[in-house]
Formats: structure tokens, C-alpha cells, sequence
């Protein structure tokens, strides 16, 4: 067997084989074309999202025996340019007594050659008494890009180096960087209030970690838990991503019960103090989850996200497969607002360009050439004399997936009722975009099972998965009243 590595564990060689015997019995055609998916079994969270020899590589957790989460492996892939992704064999398995119960998120660096990855430690441990003794500390493997070899002195950072008032069972997903000489990690913990904090680290050695500081605290305001941490400078703006837990529902924000907000300020690096100014939500949709970021070779943040969420898994249940990605967004900061836009690389795969200009809709129409399940296409809407516009996507006789403009109300929906899942669970989101007099702009990037609807060139993101059967991919337009439209549409083939 090709991965089957001396030097490695039972446990990973094992995971190894299972992966490669086991893909082979997944169709490609039933996976998304563009979007990086589960191998087999179960993924979750972005991890170790790096530069790494001239490629970028993307961990993930990673329960590849069932589409269930289970002890946490790290699955491994990378890409040359965010969009075509090839497999590699898993990186981590949980098999040092430091992380029985999983090798939880983490993150990672290039360092003189090698591939630094921090991930989280989780044992649990049943007590004399029958009680749980459950700790999560940061460990660190280095490797070559596919194999890993954890440091004899893990964990680097254990529970008692947590701030006094801390809890000592949260404490996970630390996000590496190095600046100058140091090395440097946030990691999510939580308060013995309850309530998130992000805590600072610094080492010069990665071997040994000295707290510095509590970056930020939620205190109960944004969520209790705050999960996968990320922090970085983008033009001029300092910005902290974060995953909280426990979010209450503010009008249209945060309802998923799992979020993801951008928390927005300056960073004082000589105090390590983070003056936080504002905060904001980074998606909308029913699937996005615990991004994680890089900075490529020519300097554009990117970030990728979990396209699933924990509530609402909607993945049908004779896949093998479950969780995949969403595509990866460049990140600007305007006017104090996080803007996203899709990787510029897909155009790079761009096919069947269709485009129309001054159409209007009073009613319900389709389009010669639009259809289809793996496209990105961009719709202008002058909506002005039209209440309601809608755009029906994956739709065949029976069942169709709505997005619908409603202009007198500035309001974005998502709804994937009819979509074919059988059994409701939450299937509507709704956001407040802005009012531009009736206008609005949107980017779909779609892949199968998902949409990312674009706002207004990247002012806010609206992620979300239905899994309807593959030939449902027709698209029309409804209006109530009369819109009119521009369409660029480019379906995206992967050779
Ligand atoms: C976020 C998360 C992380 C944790 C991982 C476990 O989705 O809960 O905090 O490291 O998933 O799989």
C-alpha cells in the first residue's frame, strides 16, 4: 500500500488505507466539481490552511470510518490555485496519549523547509469516581508535506498555563504566526463566566509557549464559546475571525446557533493589547462555519470555511461523504466592513459564457443557456417597480431552491424548503442588504449542492447547501412586477 508509512502509527496507517480503498468507491460525478468535499466519511472545520513549497495545503478535521464526527484525524489536501484540488493521504490520527480523543483544529506555518502544524490535543479521561477528566492542549507535528512526526515534548501548551478564572476544558484551535524572531498563537478559550476569550501566546522556540495576554472576551455579549480563532492585518485594519457557540439572534443576525463574526480594531504589538472597534457577521447562510485564513505568495488574504453547519446537517444519508468547503474568498476591509469576493482563479475555468443585457421580467421566464449546477454567475437587478424577484435554481418538476430579492424591504432570502430534503429542519435565511433604490447586485457561485450568494460585490455573503438529485438544473426568473436584468453567466469546468 502506497501510504503506508513505517515510522507511523497503527492508528494513522490504518486511516490511511481505509481512505484510499474506500474512495475508490465514491462516483467523482456525485461529488461538487470546484469545492473541496469530505474524502469519505466526515469533515469539518478548515485546519492548517498554509503555504507550504509553492503550494497551499488545506487540513481538515476529519472522521473518515463514518459521515458522523468521530475522533478527530487531520485529512489533508492542497491546490495550486484554490480551485483544483488533489488529495493526500491523512496527516494526523489520534494516537499519542496526549490526543486519544482527537487532534482537534489547529493551524500551521512553513519554516525553513519544513511544514509546521499546532493542532489541539483532547483526552478524556474517566476518574476513580466515574467523572470526566477532559483537557484540550496545543501540540505540534512537523513534516514534509505529507508525512507528520508529532515533538516528543508535546503538549507545548497545556491547561496550566490558562489564565486564573479560566475553564479548563475549553481551550482549542490556536492559529500560528511568526513575526520576526517569535512565534506567536491565539487560541479560543473560555471564561469561568461561560463566555469566549481569545488568548495570546508567544514562543521563540515552539517548544516553549508563554501566555501574554487575553486578546479579547465575548463576556456574554457575542456567544459563549469562542471557536478557531484567526487574527491578521488587513489594509490598515487589524481583524480577529471567530467562531462563537451560543450566539443570540439580533433581528436577522445570528441565527444558526453556531456563527462566524469578524471582530474589527488595532493592534497595539508592542503591548499586545487588541482595541477592538466593532464586530460584524461574516455570513448569512444556513452553511458556514470556523473559516480559517493565509496570506498567498502575492499577498491577498484568503479565507476558507466549513460549508456545513453543526444544527442543520441536511447531507443525505446514502452518501458516503459529508462536509465539504466553500470556496475560497479574497478578504478586503472597506469603510470598516470585511468584504468577499471568490477567488479570482475560477476564472481561470471559465466555459460557455453567456450574457444579457437589458432584459425584462414581468412574470416567470427561463433563458436560452441558463442552467446548470456548476456555474458563477452574476445578476445586476434594477428592481424599482418590482416587489419581488426570484431566482429559482436546481429546479426540475418537483423540487426548486429560491432566491428572492425583495426590493421595497431591501431583504435577501435563501430558501431551500422544496429543495427535496425530506423532513424539515431550518431551511430559510434572510439578511438586510442595502438600500440602492431598488438595485442590487449578486454573484452565485454554485457547485452542486451549494450556493454562495455575493452581495454587492462582496458586501455581505449569504452560504448555503441543498442536496437536490444532480438533474434538477433548471433556473428561471419570477418577477411581481417588472424588473430588469443583466446576466453574465460562465459555467465552470474542471478538466
Ligand atoms: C469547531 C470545533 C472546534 C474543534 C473542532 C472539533 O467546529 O468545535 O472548536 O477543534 O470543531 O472537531
Amino acid at each position: 500500500m502506497s501510504n503506508i508509512i513505517k515510522g507511523n502509527s497503527e492508528i494513522l496507517n490504518k486511516a490511511r488505507v481505509f481512505e484510499e480503498e474506500s474512495m475508490k468507491n465514491i462516483q467523482v460525478e456525485q461529488k461538487p466539481s470546484f469545492h473541496l468535499s469530505a474524502p469519505v466519511g466526515w469533515i469539518n472545520d478548515p485546519n492548517g490552511f498554509s503555504k507550504f513549497s509553492g503550494e497551499y495545503h488545506l487540513f481538515y478535521q476529519y472522521h473518515p470510518y463514518d459521515t458522523k464526527w468521530g475522533p478527530m484525524h487531520w485529512g489533508h489536501s492542497k491546490t495550486k490555485d484554490f480551485i483544483k484540488w488533489e488529495q493526500l493521504p491523512v496527516a494526523l490520527a489520534p494516537d499519542k496519549e496526549y490526543d486519544l480523543e482527537g487532534c482537534f483544529s489547529g493551524s500551521a506555518i512553513e519554516l525553513e523547509g519544513k511544514h509546521v502544524l499546532m493542532y489541539t490535543g483532547v483526552i478524556d479521561k474517566i476518574q476513580e469516581d466515574g467523572s470526566h477528566l477532559i483537557r484540550q492542549t496545543q501540540c505540534i507535528a512537523i513534516g514534509d508535506g505529507i508525512d507528520y512526526e508529532k515533538l516528543e515534548c508535546n503538549p507545548v501548551i497545556t491547561s496550566y498555563s490558562l489564565p486564573e478564572d479560566s475553564n479548563l476544558e475549553d481551550f482549542r484551535d490556536p492559529k500560528i504566526w511568526k513575526d520576526k524572531d517569535d512565534f506567536y498563537a491565539v487560541v479560543g478559550s473560555r471564561h469561568a463566566d461561560g463566555s469566549g476569550q481569545i488568548l495570546l501566546y508567544k514562543s521563540q522556540d515552539l517548544h516553549g509557549w508563554n501566555l501574554v495576554n487575553v486578546l479579547d472576551r465575548s463576556e456574554n455579549k457575542i456567544g459563549r464559546m469562542w471557536e478557531c480563532p484567526d487574527f491578521f492585518k488587513l489594509d490598515g485594519s487589524d481583524i480577529m475571525i471567530i467562531s462563537p457557540q451560543e450566539v443570540k439572534a439580533e433581528g436577522l443576525k445570528f441565527h444558526n446557533g453556531h456563527n462566524t463574526v469578524y471582530l474589527i480594531g488595532e493592534y497595539d504589538k508592542e503591548n499586545y493589547k487588541f482595541n477592538r472597534y466593532d464586530y460584524g457577521v461574516i455570513d448569512y447562510g444556513l452553511d458556514f462555519y470556523a473559516p480559517q485564513t493565509l496570506e498567498a505568495e502575492d499577498g491577498r488574504r484568503i479565507m476558507i470555511g466549513w460549508m456545513q453547519s453543526w444544527e442543520n446537517n441536511i447531507v443525505p444519508g446514502d452518501f458516503k461523504w459529508c462536509g465539504m468547503m466553500s470556496i475560497p474568498r479574497e478578504l478586503t476591509v472597506k469603510d470598516g466592513h470585511l468584504i468577499q469576493n471568490p477567488i479570482r482563479e475560477i476564472k481561470n475555468y471559465y466555459k460557455n459564457t453567456v450574457k444579457y443585457e437589458n432584459i425584462s421580467v414581468n412574470n416567470s421566464m427561463e433563458l436560452p443557456n441558463i442552467s446548470g449546477r456548476e456555474l458563477d454567475m452574476s445578476i445586476e437587478i434594477n428592481g424599482e417597480n418590482c416587489e419581488e424577484f426570484t431566482i429559482n435554481i436546481a429546479k426540475n418538476e418537483e423540487y426548486v431552491t429560491l432566491i428572492t430579492f425583495d426590493s421595497r424591504k431591501n431583504l435577501i432570502s435563501f430558501d431551500r424548503s422544496y429543495s427535496a430534503k425530506l423532513g424539515d429542519s431550518l431551511h430559510k435565511r434572510e439578511m438586510n442588504v442595502r438600500n440602492k433604490n431598488g438595485n442590487i447586485k449578486l454573484r452565485l457561485i454554485i457547485d452542486k449542492y451549494s450556493i454562495e450568494i455575493f452581495v454587492n460585490d462582496g458586501e455581505q455573503v449569504m452560504t448555503s447547501t441543498y442536496y437536490t438529485m444532480l438533474d434538477a438544473t433548471d433556473i428561471s426568473f419570477n418577477a411581481k412586477g417588472n424588473a430588469t436584468i443583466n446576466i453574465e453567466k460562465h459555467d465552470i469546468v474542471l478538466t
